[in-house]
This record gives C-alpha cells, sequence and structure tokens, in this order.
C-alpha cells in the first residue's frame, strides 16, 4: 500500500501500524485477518507494575507503566506488602492504559503473556490473579512468563539477533550469565552467590546518604554512584575484586558491601573527628576517644567528604569483576563452540546495564576477544511490560509454553534459569588474560 502525502506531491510507504490505523477508521478489524499476532504482557515481579501490547515485527501499540521506586527510596528499601498493594492500586489502571493507547479491543489480542517466576511472592500474585480473572473474562490463552527470560529476549526485539548469544543480566535483584540457545533453552553459566551488583550499588547510595545530596535525590541507587563517581577519583580508595581465585563465572558483591561499609565507618569516624575539633569545642583527642561512635562520627545523612572517591571506586571494582567474570564465560564458550566464531555476541541487560562505565569495561572485554556487545535500549533494559509481551510473541511463534487452560497455575519466587552448567565452567578452570581496564 502506497500514500500519496499531499503536500510534498510524493507516495511513500506507511508502517504496518499506519495501515491497521486507516483500515480502522473505516471500522475495519484486520487483527484476525493478517495481523496474526498481538500479544498483552504485563509486569508485577518486583516494584513496576507494567503492560504493554506488542505484535509479532515488535511494534510496541501501547505501554504504560507505575513504578514504585519514589516510595522504595524513601522507606530504604522494598517492603514486601507495601509493593504488593501499591501493585493492587495500580494495575488495572496500567492494563487498560496500555490496551487504551494501543487502539486495540482485547478480543483482537492473540494471548496474554504475564510474569509469574521469580520475583517477590507478593508482587507475582497480584500480576497473576488480574491475568487470570482477564483471561477467563477474554477466553484468551495464557502464556506464563519467566522474568530473566524476558530481560534476555527483548534484545531480539530491537536488534536482529540469532541464536545462540551470551547474555549478562545485572540488576538489582539478578547478576548471570547465560547462554541463549533458542526461546526457552539456556545453559547457565554463573550467577551471584548472594546479592546482584544493584543491590549492593543501592545500599553503598544509603551508606552513603546520597539521598541527601542535591544532584542525586531522585535517582536509584546505582544510578546516585554513577552520577557522583565522574566528580570522585577511584585511586583514593582500594577496593579489590571478589573471588579473584575461584576460576568459574560466578559472581559474588556481599563481601564487597561490608568492605566498602567499613570504609564508610573508619571515613565517617576521621571527618567527625575533623569537624568536630575544627570548630574548636573538642580538642582533646583523649575525649573523642571515649565518646561513643556516634557522636564522634559525622552526622547520619551528612555526606562525606570522600563520598565521590568512594562511590567511583566501588563502581571501578564492580565493573572490573563484571568484566573478568563476562571475559571467562566468553572464553569458554569459545572452547566449546557454543558461540558463532565470525558473529559472536554479548548482550547486556538489565538496570545495572545502563551505567555507562560498567558498559565500557564490557566493550572492553568484547573488543578483545571479536564479540560485538549489545545492549538494548535503557526503558527496555529495566523492568517493563513490553518485555514480557515480546517474550509472549517468542512462545507463540516458537509454540512453547502456551496455555489454554490455567487450572493449577501458580507463581514461583525462585525459579532458576536453564541448565545450570556453572560447575562445569568452574572445571574447566579457564585462565582470564590480563586487560588494561583503562575506562
Ligand atoms: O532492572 P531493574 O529496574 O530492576 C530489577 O532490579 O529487576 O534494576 C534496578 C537496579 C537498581 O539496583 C538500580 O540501582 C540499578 O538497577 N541501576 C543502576 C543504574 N541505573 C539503575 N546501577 C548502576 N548504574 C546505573 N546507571
Ligand atoms: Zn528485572
Amino acid at each position: 500500500m502506497l500514500i500519496l502525502n499531499k503536500t510534498a506531491g510524493v507516495f511513500f510507504k506507511p508502517s504496518k501500524r499506519k495501515i491497521y490505523e486507516y483500515l480502522r477508521s473505516f471500522n475495519f478489524h484486520p487483527g484476525k485477518v493478517f495481523l496474526h499476532k498481538l500479544v498483552l504482557g504485563i509486569e508485577t515481579s518486583c516494584d513496576d507494575t507494567a503492560a504493554a501490547v506488542v505484535d509479532e515485527t515488535g511494534n510496541v501499540w501501547g505501554e504504560a507503566i507505575h513504578s514504585q521506586t519514589e516510595v522504595h527510596l524513601k522507606t530504604g528499601g522494598i517492603i514486601p506488602p507495601v509493593a504488593q498493594q501499591l501493585h493492587r492500586e495500580n494495575i488495572q489502571r496500567i492494563v487498560q492504559e496500555a490496551l487504551s493507547v494501543s487502539k486495540i479491543s482485547p478480543s483482537e489480542l492473540s494471548a496474554i503473556a504475564t510474569t509469574i517466576k521469580p520475583g517477590l511472592a507478593l508482587s507475582l500474585g497480584v500480576g497473576l490473579s488480574f491475568s487470570l480473572q482477564l483471561v477467563d473474562q477474554l477466553k484468551k490463552p495464557f502464556i506464563p512468563i519467566h522474568h530473566m527470560e524476558a530481560h534476555a529476549l527483548t534484545i531480539r526485539l530491537t536488534n536482529k539477533v540469532e541464536f545462540p548469544f551470551l547474555v549478562l543480566l545485572i540488576s538489582g535483584g539478578h547478576c548471570l550469565l547465560a547462554l541463549v540457545r533458542g526461546v526457552s533453552d539456556f545453559l547457565l553459566l554463573g550467577k551471584s552467590l548472594d546479592i546482584a551488583p544493584g543491590d549492593m550499588l543501592d545500599k553503598v547510595a544509603r551508606r552513603l546518604s546520597l539521598i541527601k545530596h542535591p544532584e542525586c535525590s531522585t535517582m536509584s541507587g546505582g544510578k546516585a554512584i554513577e552520577h557522583l563517581a565522574k566528580q570522585g577519583n577511584k585511586l583514593h580508595f582500594d577496593f579489590k575484586p571478589p573471588m579473584q581465585r575461584a576460576k568459574n563465572c560466578d559472581f559474588s558483591f556481599s563481601g564487597l558491601q561490608h568492605v566498602v561499609d567499613k570504609t564508610i565507618t573508619q571515613k565517617e569516624k576521621e571527618e567527625g573527628t575533623f569537624i568536630i575539633s575544627k570548630v574548636g569545642q573538642i580538642n582533646n583527642p583523649g575525649f573523642c576517644l571515649k565518646m561513643p561512635v556516634c557522636s564522634v562520627g559525622i552526622e547520619k545523612g551528612q555526606l562525606l567528604s570522600s563520598a565521590a572517591d568512594i562511590a567511583a571506586a566501588v563502581q571501578h571494582t564492580t565493573a572490573c569483576h563484571i568484566a573478568k567474570r563476562t571475559h571467562r564465560a566468553i572464553l569458554f564458550c569459545k572452547q566449546r563452540n557454543f558461540l558463532s566464531e565470525s558473529n559472536a555476541v554479548l548482550v547486556v541487560s538489565g538496570g545495572v546495564a545502563s551505567n555507562l562505565y560498567i558498559r565500557k569495561a564490557l566493550e572492553i572485554v568484547t573488543n578483545a576477544t571479536q564479540c560485538t556487545l549489545l545492549c538494548p535500549p535503557p526503558r527496555l533494559c529495566t523492568d517493563n511490560g513490553v518485555m514480557i509481551a515480546w517474550n509472549g510473541i517468542e512462545r507463540l511463534r516458537a509454540g512453547l509454553g502456551i496455555l489454554y487452560d490455567t487450572e493449577g497455575i501458580r507463581y514461583e519466587p525462585k525459579c532458576p534459569l536453564g541448565v545450570d552448567i556453572s560447575k562445569e565452567v568452574g572445571e574447566a578452570a579457564i585462565k582470564v588474560p590480563p586487560l588494561k581496564m583503562k575506562i
């Protein structure tokens, strides 16, 4: 179909979406005729209530999201019953908004896809029970979605990426390296043995009271660290990368968090003593030593003068740790011929993937190993409804996990991704050649 642009006097080829909208203006609904697949995706696994309608060409017809970040920032972390309540309050409106922006009647949907694993039980429950009601009402097939699978496949919506590819998922709740061999075919190469990098950065940011910093008050912890790090000197603190001796692809961040925590406590004492003696109220070091730590240290909420240096150093160590484990995963996959020789792809996603410093560290690794580094745009790196709908499309196309009867379906707060071969990766004990991390 060509449309004549009257002002320019030329014909142009409209997008599929424009054609559908044009046909609809005559009350013609092409959905069942040639718009084969259209999926509504619903996400409530953590602290975002999100929904989107996506078609099989990757067109996003409508999307809506309600983020709870601001509320959780104030309480210093996610409180599950609060997250649940906020999902309950918003889910109907968010799904309605995604549908109405898309101008698609629910009857035109091919299926409804919803995150049912892994995540916070109370949050997953809201999305699942809402979706099951909708599925029942609309008589549509239901596609249960694994949240990490959705993160991993998002890149295929924005870029032409064939299987297999390597994926690194780094966020507040996840940290894993996996080989993606197909829509539902994953080999898990490594994961965090404790907390995720975003969680660690959030904790450090809270410990540094960055919420009180005028430039960072509305930012997530990780973003605040990245922002402040630009003003700091990473060489002022030497935080060692974790797990240097373990020749596997697992991660660890809680040890680093404790070391940073201890450094902050030390700095608070030093700066507090300095502040007190500077104003001349207490000039006797002996007196200071006898006082409880809190009255010697700087006040809670006050910013350390070395906060930017600490942020820069912790970001650098995090980047080096992530880069090294990823480097080993690439070498392992190459050794086993798991990745294409000529076009090996590393996909990085999750909230922490929007950190440009960490991306640069990964770029150094992919350049050294002749891989292509791909990241979805930031809005698709963090939790969203589009990735869930797209995962639904991928599953519809592959004919995998489409349910016509939802009897007995449950959410699963804990659920590993794919087949875990991390032990085999460790046994291969691949030595990673040193790379200069000049970022
Ligand atoms: O993917 P996401 O929205 O939610 C899940 O955790 O699943 O990721 C949020 C996490 C938070 O921990 C946040 O601090 C971190 O991603 N984050 C960042 C940046 N932006 C968000 N970490 C480092 N640098 C950033 N620029
Ligand atoms: Zn996520």
